[in-house]
């Protein structure tokens, strides 16, 4: 780990000119800005490659609908909107994501997914969900958000209040690699690049753990890789927990 920590230091006076600019308050306003068209040239691809496991992910939302047959989501860090042709037809969405600058491309998403209801879209970050009552949502979707979130606790304790007793989160998130991995180690290495160009983003998350730490009544939580195992973020998560 002396290695990891000595590259990670070289790799960090590489974003030594982000970090000025974000000390200077310069870069987190321009990146949001960016961000959301970097994810919109990127998300097709990945989406192609995790088409399958987010098919079979979502297939069940349906056994989550409320008594009337209707089923409430709401999805946390939308982005983009990559995840709203796995929805069941009449699905009533609630957005929300942090970063407004994303709603010009929300937007075209939901207009090539009819079959959904938007109730709301809110901007607000994961930590603190206050617009959205206790125990309303049927349904909590993240997708490649816990990587980004400044508390994962706070975020996953927002994610109990708002599911109804019996309600599901669903999840799919990049995480750190096995400890003992060379994966691990370029993840530690390559870290301050990835969270400087990735909005935030850790490659080394350990989301199974805070997941495991959360009261649930169930959870469904298996480990993949997406592209070949070495490349930094491979090793994935996905699954779903009932409250
Ligand atoms: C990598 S993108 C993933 C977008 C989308 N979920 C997907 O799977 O394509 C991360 C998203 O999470 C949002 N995000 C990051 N931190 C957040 C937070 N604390 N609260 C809400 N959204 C957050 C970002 O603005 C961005 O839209």
């Amino acid at each position: 780990m002396v290695l990891a920590s000595l590259l990670q230091g070289c790799v960090q006076l590489l974003v030594l000119p982000a970090h000025v600019l974000t000390c200077l308050g310069l870069w987190d306003s321009f990146y949001k800005k960016v961000f959301p068209y970097i994810m919109a040239k990127m998300a097709p691809a990945y989406n192609h490659k995790v088409y399958k496991q987010k098919q079979a992910l979502f297939s069940n939302l349906r056994a989550f609908a409320g008594p009337s047959g209707q089923l409430t989501l709401l999805e946390i860090g939308t982005g983009t909107g990559t995840n709203f042709q796995f929805y069941p037809p009449g699905c009533r969405l609630t957005c929300t994501d942090r970063n407004p600058n994303f709603s010009k491309f929300l937007l075209k998403s939901l207009s090539e997914n009819q079959h959904l209801k938007l109730e709301r879209s809110v901007v607000a970050s994961g930590e603190d969900l206050h617009q959205i009552p206790d125990s309303s949502m049927d349904v909590v979707v993240s997708t490649l958000v816990l990587c980004s979130v400044s508390s994962i606790q706070k975020v996953l304790a927002e994610v109990l209040r708002v599911l109804r007793q019996g309600g599901a989160f669903y999840f799919l998130e990049h995480v750190a690699a096995d400890h003992s991995s060379w994966t691990y180690f370029w993840q530690k290495v390559f870290d301050p690049l990835w969270k400087c160009f990735g909005d935030g983003c850790s490659l080394s998350r350990e989301t199974q753990k805070e997941l495991e730490k959360i009261n649930f009544s169930e959870l469904n939580l298996k480990h993949i890789y997406v592209t070949p195992y070495w490349i930094p973020s491979s090793p994935h998560i996905i699954g779903y927990a009932v409250k």
